[in-house]
């Protein structure tokens, strides 16, 4: 029987999260003295050597991120925590903000000396009120401790942080949109290059992570690049927090080395299936996500080793679904979803997601064959990837693409 391995769930229901003493007690706080100790460009390296890839969804190496903001100019740079956790089917950066509020703090903090931040933002869903609360919490405590503020363990190094509630947009947690929204601006999306490196939040340099990620840089300083690269596989190291929901006996969160199989997640984690149904499909990494069938099950679960079957890992949600789920309806959903979302700024993303839901329609009605209506859907999600202002608009043709291979006669 497979265990989880916990590395940004260590402390979960381990301690009181209003008290910042039993975090210390955990042994908290210690991997910032231990960075403090060192140059920020050895921090940057280990992160580096550790092969930590952003557990937000893209999986680009946290280490370069690092790099990169580091390497630019600029007398001011900021640290942003993308908390705006706004994927469907994902809910494992609530359970960290909520339940342990200062692994995040502290790779906050460590991420800020690397990169010579003195301001530090987490950008958070408005909903996530007990989060909001935790935070401010841990902050006020840190903050009388010394810990945040000015000259932080008597190092001389300063930063301070700041929260801020999301706007209630979808597209409000891509990075650049989250910065626009972080200014006080609508949540529109900006152009890329430049990337927050080079120029984010008020022009500035920003490193910018999910929750998930930053709570992963404590383990890397107290025990080392070399183990944490140890764990998972070679291109996807260390570990991973799945979000299971739909149709299994135990829908939750946990934590396991990369590599593991779907089959493992759901069978040995989540209980296996709710009242012994067969199972049908996984959407994996949400709604710009992918559908799988049974042949991915056993596949290791890593960046790499998704995508050459045609899948996402992406935030980490799993939708598990039996044989009594339509593949249709759900297609249906996440492209209202998207519609929804759509902030209408571009015309391929603005005018293409209502013309997805029309063949959709055209399909209920019966003025459209399935299989036609699958190919229009492809078509249509194509052209809208490679004409779309931002990543929102090319996200359809990820679901729709996998149904295409996995689920055509299903459709
Ligand atoms: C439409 C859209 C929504 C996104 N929402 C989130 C989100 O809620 N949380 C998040 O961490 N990343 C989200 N991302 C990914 C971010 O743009 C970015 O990749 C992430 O903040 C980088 O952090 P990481 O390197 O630690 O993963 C979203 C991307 C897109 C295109
Ligand atoms: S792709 Fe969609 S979400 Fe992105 S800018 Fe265009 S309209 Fe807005």
């Amino acid at each position: 029987m497979i265990s989880e391995y916990r590395i940004a769930l260590k402390n979960i229901d381990k301690y009181d999260p209003n008290q910042i003493d039993d975090y210390i007690q955990l042994g908290g706080y210690e991997a910032i003295k231990k960075a403090l100790g060192k140059k920020p460009e050895e921090i940057i390296e280990s992160v580096l050597n550790s092969g930590l890839r952003g557990r937000g969804g893209a999986g680009f190496s946290t280490g370069l991120k690092n790099k990169f903001t580091n390497q630019s100019e600029g007398l001011e740079k900021y640290v942003v925590c993308n908390a705006d956790e706004g994927e469907p089917g994902t809910f494992k950066d609530r359970i960290i903000m909520e339940k342990d509020p200062h692994i995040l703090l502290e790779g906050m903090i460590i991420s800020a000396y690397a990169i010579q931040a003195s301001k530090a933002y987490i950008y958070i869903r408005g909903e996530y009120t007990e989060s909001i609360e935790k935070l401010e919490v841990a902050i006020n405590q840190a903050r009388e401790k010394g810990i945040i503020g000015k000259n932080i363990f008597n190092s001389g190094f300063n930063v301070d942080f700041e929260i801020k509630l999301g706007a209630g947009s979808y597209l409000c947690g891509e990075e650049l949109t989250l910065i626009e929204s972080l200014e006080g601006k609508r949540g529109n999306p900006r152009i890329k290059p430049p990337f927050p490196a080079e120029k984010g939040l008020f022009g500035k340099p920003t490193l910018i992570n999910n929750v998930e990620t930053f709570s992963h840089i404590p383990y890397i300083i107290e025990k080392g690049a070399d183990h944490y690269k140890s764990l998972g596989t070679e291109k996807s190291p260390g570990t991973k927090v799945f979000t299971i929901s739909g149709d299994v006996i135990k829908p939750g969160y946990y934590e396991t080395e990369m590599g593991i199989t779907l089959r493992q997640l759901i069978y040995d984690f989540a209980g296996g299936m709710k009242n012994d149904k067969e199972f049908y499909a996984a959407i994996l990494g949400g709604a710009a996500g992918t559908f799988v069938n049974e042949s991915v099950l056993d596949t290791p679960m890593g960046y790499d080793t998704l995508k050459e079957k045609g899948a996402v890992l992406g935030s980490g949600a799993i939708m598990v679904m039996s044989k009594e789920r339509s593949i249709f309806d759900m297609t249906q959903s996440i492209l209202e979803f998207f519609k929804h979302e759509s902030c209408g700024k571009c015309v391929p993303c603005r005018v293409g997601m209502p013309q997805l839901l029309l063949l959709m329609d055209r399909v209920k009605r019966n003025e459209l064959g399935r299989v036609e209506a699958l190919d229009l859907l492809l078509y249509e999600s194509e052209y809208m990837a490679k004409s779309s202002l931002c990543p929102l608009g090319q996200s359809p043709i990820l679901p729709i693409k996998s149904i295409k291979q996995y689920f055509e006669k299903q459709f």
